[in-house]
């Protein structure tokens, strides 16, 4: 018998629906996947900042920074990186439920794992945003070094290199980061917020 049969659900008298009209606009997670060296997190941060001087609140979880913490005990083998993405959505979804708008930045290689994330939230409430960019550019950006150490064989299992990564079949947008500048990419994850009626035009 699991433990949890003791644990009985309390159901909290202030909803998310009262703190999104009291932060005047909703809540969402905005999930960035793709290659390390793609974008997400510059994206992340870069729309983080406009939400923020809109006056919308907004939080950041972010692949490098949770791998210090909350995963700090996971490495990047195919069922860490599970576990890893499993954290980061429960994660999400409790920042949602505060009335945050989340925006997750992790490669997130695997679509059954981005695909159980959108299955937490209720429907509407998760946008995947697949940066694309192809190997090449990122290795040429290769901004921490970590794909020439890859290549080199001294660090393995690495997205791109020896270990894979599946593109979302049916992303609510893609933004083609080898193509267009910061400023566009954002434009369009800021309309497409709009246009969902997480954020007021
Ligand atoms: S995920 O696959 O579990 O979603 P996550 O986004 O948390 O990955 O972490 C990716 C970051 O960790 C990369 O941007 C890179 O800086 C670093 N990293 C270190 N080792 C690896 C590896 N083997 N594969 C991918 N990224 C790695």
């Amino acid at each position: 018998m699991s433990e949890l049969q003791n644990v009985v659900w309390h159901n909290a008298t202030v909803k998310r629906a009262h703190r999104e009209k009291l932060n005047g606009h909703r809540s969402c997670i905005v999930w960035f996947t793709g290659l390390s060296g793609a974008g997400k997190s510059t994206l992340a941060h870069a729309v983080e900042e406009a939400l923020h001087h809109k006056g919308c609140r907004t939080f950041v979880l972010d692949g490098d920074n949770v791998r210090h913490g909350l995963s700090a005990d996971l490495g990047f083998s195919e069922t860490h990186r599970k576990e890893n993405i499993r954290r980061i959505a429960e994660a999400a979804k409790l920042m949602m439920e505060a009335g945050v708008i989340t925006l997750t930045a992790f490669i997130s290689p695997f679509a059954a794992e981005r695909n159980a994330a959108r299955r937490l939230v209720p429907h509407g409430d998760f946008l995947e945003i697949y940066c694309k960019a192809d190997l090449a550019t990122c290795e040429t950006r290769d901004p921490k070094g970590l794909y020439k150490k890859a290549r080199a064989g001294e660090i393995q299992n690495y997205t791109g290199i020896d270990s894979p990564y599946e593109p979302p079949s049916n992303p609510e947008l893609i933004v083609d980061t080898q193509a267009q500048d910061l400023n566009s990419c954002m434009d369009h994850i800021l309309g497409l917020l709009i246009l969902r009626g997480i954020i007021p035009s």
